[in-house]
């Protein structure tokens, strides 16, 4: 099974974890553009969704799925997106196609947060997908000497590209992230960042895995 028949699966899958007449948000990436195709599959049992970016936005409204603004939602019954590693607690490291503000804000209004990824996603420990963390454009060199300073890593700025917020990626090298939520907060604690991509105070809720075996939920390991 290729990696993308495995996205397939578990974006099939995210259908049953859909609430029917509720407003859903979906997040960005390649695994969520396959859950948008399925999704039009069942599009006239839910109200509509909230986008976690521009293309995820567009993607939608081409299959003719209502897109509404967070601001007139009040509730999100479920959250369905990709991530680019996630550990056994579901603590994720997102941002990979620079999207993890937007992503961030919908997850922590959604009640529930489902994540589909391929099975090449899951770690034992966070850190080897560079960690990515949007920073307003005037704080850049600022914030990757605090990010030096504070987590040894390299923070490279992600060349070419400006988010859907008007900022810049820097993307965090070299870590092995052992404490998630802390790392998340102090990042957070740096004047100019705008948001980080570890999902720790906010993680997944259920992870549908594909594998070559078929799809495995995973639920969060709860450590002593
Ligand atoms: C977008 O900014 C990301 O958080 C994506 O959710 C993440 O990069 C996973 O993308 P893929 O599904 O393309 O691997």
């Amino acid at each position: 099974m290729t990696q993308d028949e495995m996205k397939i699966e578990v974006a099939k899958a995210a259908l049953k974890y859909v609430i029917p007449d509720s407003i859903i948000g979906v997040g960005t990436g390649s695994t969520a553009n396959f859950f948008i195709d399925e999704l039009a599959t069942i599009k006239e049992r839910i109200e509509g969704a909230v986008a976690s970016s521009v293309a995820t936005a567009n993607r939608l409204e081409d299959h003719g799925i209502t897109v509404f603004d967070l601001n007139d939602v009040e509730e999100i019954s479920v959250y369905i997106d990709g991530a680019d590693e996630s550990d056994k607690q579901l603590n994720l490291i997102k941002g990979g196609g620079g999207a993890l503000t937007r992503e961030k804000i919908v997850a922590a209004v959604s009640s529930q947060f489902v994540c589909i990824a391929d099975e090449s996603k899951l770690v034992s420990v966070l850190g080897d997908f560079p960690l990515p963390v949007e920073v307003i454009p005037m704080s850049t060199n600022y914030a990757k000497r605090q990010i030096v300073k504070m987590t040894g890593g390299s923070p490279i700025l992600r060349e070419g590209f400006t988010t859907d917020n008007g900022n810049l990626i820097l993307d965090i090298h070299d870590l092995k992230i052992k404490d998630p939520k802390r790392l998340e907060n102090q990042l957070n604690n740096i004047v100019g960042i705008v948001t980080n991509g570890l999902f720790a105070g906010r993680g997944a809720d259920i992870l549908l895995l594909g594998t070559v075996n078929g799809v495995q939920t995973i639920t969060p390991v709860i450590e002593n």
